[in-house]
């Protein structure tokens, strides 16, 4: 087990409860920025993603992340800064966990329908996001997990 281990259950608790509710969330990841890096802490969907790491340049994911923007990517074949992950992904939104102008991570969530994510995507993201850098500013753990990698 990682250091970390409280914030980890409860980003694990968080990829599958979205991933199970909503049928147009067809894969859930949460990746935190470890120094240069992001690194998926949890997921749950039909398959592993071989991103387990992610440059903080490169994908969407990257670009979310560097940046502290939400990216919400209607058609993923018309975005250069996509990274491919699965054949059947058509869409895709990713939603930084930041406070304060520190982003921690992200929720990344790909979508196999064309422009799967409307402003109610956007807003409910943000606010599980906004819990999620809430409850990482305040763990210890999760300072030191992200500080000196794992
Ligand atoms: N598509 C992402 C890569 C991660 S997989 O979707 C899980 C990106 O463009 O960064």
């Amino acid at each position: 087990a990682g250091r970390g281990q409280p914030f980890r259950d409860l980003a694990q608790a968080v990829c599958t409860h979205l991933y199970r509710e909503f049928p147009h969330y067809s894969w859930v990841g949460i990746y935190m920025v470890e120094g240069d890096r992001l690194k998926l802490w949890a997921w749950d969907g039909p398959q592993p993603t071989q991103h387990v790491e992610i440059p903080l340049n490169a994908g969407l994911c990257g670009w979310a992340a560097s940046t502290g923007q939400l990216a919400n990517v209607p058609d993923v074949r018309q975005d250069p800064r996509y990274l491919q992950c699965f054949l059947s992904c058509r869409s895709e939104i990713v939603v930084p966990i930041a406070r304060q102008g520190r982003v921690y991570g992200e929720i990344d969530i790909d979508s196999d329908r064309l422009a799967a994510f409307g402003p109610e995507d956007e807003d409910f993201l943000q606010a599980v996001c906004a819990v999620l850098a809430e409850v990482a500013a305040g763990d210890g753990a999760v300072q030191a997990a992200l500080a000196g990698g794992s």
